[in-house]
């Protein structure tokens, strides 16, 4: 199995397969990297700042549907289609987190009085190609697993 390992922003070790479920069956959280219209579609964090929307997988509900609903929640983008990507592990200090990744397509953005927990959309043309020290950019954003799992959605879109 190739696995990727490396810290994370806070020196966690991460590991990091674009295999099938590689570390759970039953991942507790999921993060989707989100197109619409050309552009990659983040939400704004208050306290993190900027990042692709995800979140928790609530109890008895597939890892999919958390995902379209994540992304709904705290984009109010509708998800047209759904990659499954890879998954992640973080091994932080108190619980280790595995978390789904998906490339997903929205084709409908939806203006919405609430976005959760978030502040809602953002929508960017390219992404900064150095994210480390963008003040304003999540900590989520800011190890390998963007990178590499950018990496593996154009192998992937090449392949189709
Ligand atoms: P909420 O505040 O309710 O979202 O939960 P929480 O504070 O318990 O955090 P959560 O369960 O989401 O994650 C626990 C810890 O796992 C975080 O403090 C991070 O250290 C780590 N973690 C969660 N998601 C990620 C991620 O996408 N990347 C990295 N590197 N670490 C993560």
């Amino acid at each position: 199995m190739n696995v990727h390992t490396f810290k994370d922003y806070y020196a966690n070790q991460v590991r990091l397969s674009f295999m099938r479920d590689p570390f759970s069956a039953v991942p507790g959280h999921v993060w989707v990297i989100c197109r619409y219209q050309g552009r990659w579609l983040l939400t704004v964090h208050p306290r993190r700042g900027l990042e692709f929307p995800g979140g928790k997988v609530e109890r008895n509900e597939p890892a999919e549907a958390a995902a379209v609903r994540e992304v709904w929640e705290e984009t109010g983008g509708k998800v047209a289609e759904l990659l499954y990507i890879g998954q992640y592990e973080v091994r932080g200090r108190a619980d280790t987190v595995v978390k789904n990744v998906y490339f997903a397509e929205v084709d409908v953005l939806v203006e919405k009085n609430d976005y959760m927990e978030t502040e809602g959309p953002l929508l960017l043309d390219e992404l900064p190609k150095v994210l480390q020290k963008q003040k304003n950019y999540s900590f989520i954003m800011k190890d390998e697993v963007l990178p590499l799992s950018l990496k593996e959605i154009r192998k992937r879109q090449q392949k189709k």
